[in-house]
């Protein structure tokens, strides 16, 4: 495994990994998105190019219009909605989550862009295998808005982590990172592409890489 620094699309990012390591089964993935779903997809390309060795047995939805449902339907992976409106407490939202996965034989859950604050309970039951993406280089920008929050500071270099779940919110243990600079004219959606631009490269690369720590 090379652990150096390098350069992918003209982003620094740490570490590198060289190919899809040495897995010796695939991962059984379950993914949990709210919106667009191109994390999900990302994931789904790595898989199909063989960069990946996983399958994703199910995606969890919370956002009944969401568009990352005809994402899965697309690559043909059960997309379950689960409506957090329809739970009083997030307890019981991620009951009904952990359940789901469990019935579909997950063993790594990845928050793909979901919107929701987690509990102990989803925690609980993956221990160390729940892993997010978050758009900042943390611990800078923890929370929602990380984009606008990075234009907000004026900081000249944000980027895009993946990491470890834990209670604390956009805390855990950190994966993988890409730092992407910040262009005097950005927009939150321009600058928000140019991450995404590196979501996609290291979220797949993070999942095999958080199969080996
Ligand atoms: C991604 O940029 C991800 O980092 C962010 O939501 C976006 C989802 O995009 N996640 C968070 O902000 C979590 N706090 P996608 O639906 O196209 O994958």
């Amino acid at each position: 495994m090379n652990y150096q620094l390098s350069t992918i699309n003209n982003a620094l990012v740490s570490p590198t990994i060289s190919t899809n390591l040495q897995l010796d089964k695939p991962l059984q993935l379950g993914v949990m998105a709210s919106g667009s779903g191109t994390n999900f997809e990302s994931i789904a390309n790595a898989i199909a190019k063989k960069e990946l060795n996983a399958q994703v047995k199910v995606l969890i939805y919370n956002n009944p219009n969401a568009k990352v449902k005809s994402r899965a339907e697309k690559w043909q992976i059960p997309a379950i909605l689960i409506d957090h409106r329809d739970y009083k407490k997030r307890e019981a939202l991620d009951r009904q989550i952990v359940n789901t996965f469990k019935e579909y034989g997950v063993e790594w859950v990845i928050m793909a862009g979901w919107m929701r604050i987690v509990t102990q309970v989803l925690l609980d039951g993956f221990p160390d295998r729940v892993i997010n993406i978050h758009p900042s280089i943390l611990p800078s920008f923890k929370g929602i808005r990380a984009i606008e929050q990075a234009l907000a500071a004026g900081v000249k270099i944000t980027g895009c982590t993946v990491h470890k779940v834990s209670l604390a919110v956009d805390s855990g243990e950190i994966i993988m990172q890409a730092a992407v600079p910040i262009l005097p004219n950005d927009t939150p959606d321009t600058l928000h592409a140019r991450v995404q631009v590196q979501e996609h490269l290291i979220l797949p690369q993070a999942i095999a890489l958080a199969a080996q720590m």
